[in-house]
């Protein structure tokens, strides 16, 4: 009885330890769980309590259910949250301006040129660049590449002209805007659905599954398929809390990151077909193809933005990319 008993007491205070013994990361993000995005995170997260049995609990909060676009790179870095996954144009307002080079208008054609540089030496040089603001850079993950809804037809510039579309917190976006004469609007991403629905903004720019997870099709009446530009993540952690890690336990979770890195970036496209079907199949919004002429034209009207924000952005940066991807904007 008194082994028994004695046992019993073992047992609880073994499983009390192991219970304080937890380390929880609390991974926030700002879109829909049915995302790229959402969708990896979650992956993350099981793998992680597989693969460190149970040491590394992670917590994920979708939808800004626990911070705003800008709050959340604040919490990370005060700790308050240990995980983000931001867009990478989430990066200039932090001071990091050479990660602007990824919004620039048909830098890159597809996901094989992105690659290139996101896969390569030149994105391992990004993050470490994110190390002096207290964050480590784990992984980029894709979504994909944007396209222009508003309620009116948009086939050229001067459908975009005089019209304004919300865009991320991004000098180069803002010039992209500019470009064929359209006002930007900064706002945060969890605000879009509503002022689009008020009329606070005219339009937007989104890859498919974020225009389709967050229900604007309810509210724009046609998207073109520009694929403009790009929108895709980088997976930070709060640098100090991810040094004080036991080694063991880091080397379970970078193995587990590099696993939903590949499963990600495996489903982006996938999502975004799938919420392209969701669009069309809702019979809201009409989506229009542009033809190649069309896509070139636009393509030539944004060219200056080049020109303009190099400097901002950091030409060495930017050459690099030009080099890696052969886009050259004189050529247009
Ligand atoms: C946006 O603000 O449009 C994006 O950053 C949302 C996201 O995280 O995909």
């Amino acid at each position: 009885m008194k082994l028994s008993k004695l046992l019993l007491g073992l047992m609880v205070s073994c499983a009390a330890f192991a219970a304080s013994a937890q380390t929880v990361i609390k991974f926030s993000h700002v879109v829909a769980v049915d995302t790229p995005k959402g969708k990896a995170s979650e992956f993350f997260a099981k793998k992680a309590a597989e693969l460190t049995k149970g040491k590394v609990k992670v917590e994920v909060y979708a939808n800004s259910a626990l911070y705003k676009d800008k709050e959340e790179m604040e919490a990370l870095q005060i700790g308050s949250v240990q995980m983000l996954a931001p867009s990478l144009a989430k990066f200039g307002p932090l001071g990091v301006k050479e990660f602007e080079a990824f919004d620039f208008p048909f830098i890159f054609d597809d996901t094989t040129d992105l690659h290139k540089i996101t896969q390569g030496p030149i994105g391992a040089g990004l993050m470490a660049k994110l190390e002096p603001k207290g964050i480590k850079g784990l992984a980029f993950w894709d979504n994909g590449f944007k396209s222009f809804s508003a309620n009116t037809p948009i086939k050229s510039a001067a459908d975009m002209k005089g019209k304004k579309f919300r865009i991320q917190s991004s000098k180069v976006l803002e010039e992209q805007i500019r470009s064929v004469g359209g006002i930007p609007q900064v706002m945060a991403f969890s605000e879009v659905y509503q002022a689009l629905q008020t009329g606070v903004v005219d339009g937007t720019e989104n890859p498919i599954s974020n225009f389709y997870t967050q229900k604007m099709h309810e509210v724009q009446k046609h998207l073109t398929l520009t694929n403009h530009g790009y929108l895709g993540y980088a997976v930070i952690v709060n640098k100090k809390f991810w040094d004080a890690l036991p080694a063991d336990v880091r080397g379970q979770l970078e193995q587990a990151m590099k696993e939903a890195t590949v499963y990600a970036n495996k489903i982006a496209q996938e999502e975004n077909d799938a919420s392209l079907e969701g669009v069309k199949k809702s019979g809201k919004t009409a989506v229009y193809v542009p033809t190649k002429e069309e896509r070139l034209a636009l393509k030539k009207a944004m060219a200056p933005v080049h020109s303009k924000m190099a400097e901002r952005v950091g030409k060495e940066t930017l050459q690099q990319i030009y080099q890696a991807t052969g886009f050259d904007p004189n050529a247009l």
